[in-house]
């Protein structure tokens, strides 16, 4: 079954040179199908089949210095976007505003990647995971379709530094599996990702289990050797 492969390249390259040879190096022809998310003021100046944002306001015009709208990332054929990434989250992302980029999304028609699974702990199990990931989704999801929203499955501590061989904390494909059931059950979510820590070696695992829709690499999306790997695994 074809799986989706978001790439997330966080606040990499430097330049849009390496961004650009970066893209060029991604086979187009793959056993899944694979999305590319390079920060934003790059998004203009790369080729891909399908892009993806790393972020987005909830409005799409007005006083707002430093913002990136929907609309205009749906005028750059941005397909998908990223919101409530750890990492966002950390700087003071809160549900309501998670919810409200996710609303503003469906409205331009762009898929939300809505990572859920900040605020997990390595040692919890997964009653206390789905019970963090249930508080979370209630409000993220508040008032939107989630049939038409992707979820990722990144459990924070299992989020590598950008070395993609540092394999020491990840998610059991099992574990994953269990959360993505959970994910799609409970809410009506159509597909779940998992991301963190994800390799060529480890991703046959989570790509094999029947509820994983697909992955969201972060550091081997930036080696096109392992993502060119992951995408026809
Ligand atoms: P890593 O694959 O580098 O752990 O990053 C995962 C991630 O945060 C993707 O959004």
């Amino acid at each position: 079954m074809k799986k989706l492969i978001v790439a997330n390249w966080k606040l990499n390259p430097p330049t849009l040179k390496e961004a650009k040879k970066l893209a060029a190096a991604i086979v187009r022809k793959s056993k899944h199908v694979s999305v590319v998310c390079p920060p934003a003021g790059f998004l203009s100046g790369i080729s891909f089949p399908r892009l993806g944002a790393q972020d987005c306001f909830w409005e799409n015009r007005g006083a707002y210095t430093g913002q990136v709208s929907p609309v205009q990332l749906k005028s750059l054929k941005v397909k998908y976007c990223i919101v409530g990434h750890s990492e966002k989250r950390l700087l003071g992302e809160t549900d309501e505003m998670v919810n409200a980029k996710a609303r503003a999304l469906l409205e331009q028609g762009i898929t939300p990647v809505l990572c859920v699974g900040f605020g997990t702990k390595v040692e919890q199990d997964d009653l206390e995971v789905t019970d963090i990931l249930k508080t979370q989704l209630e409000m993220d999801l508040k008032g939107l379709d989630a049939s038409k929203v992707i979820v990722a499955y990144e459990p924070v501590w299992a989020i590598s530094n950008g070395d993609p061989l540092a394999t020491s904390k990840v998610a059991s494909p099992e574990h994953a599996e269990k959360m993505a059931i959970f994910i799609k059950h409970r809410f009506g979510v159509g597909k779940v990702l998992y991301g963190g820590s994800v390799n060529p070696y480890n991703a046959k695992g989570y790509l094999d289990q029947p509820n994983i829709d697909g992955l969201l690499p972060g550091g081997a999306s930036l080696i096109p050797k392992y993502f060119n790997q992951i995408i026809n695994l």
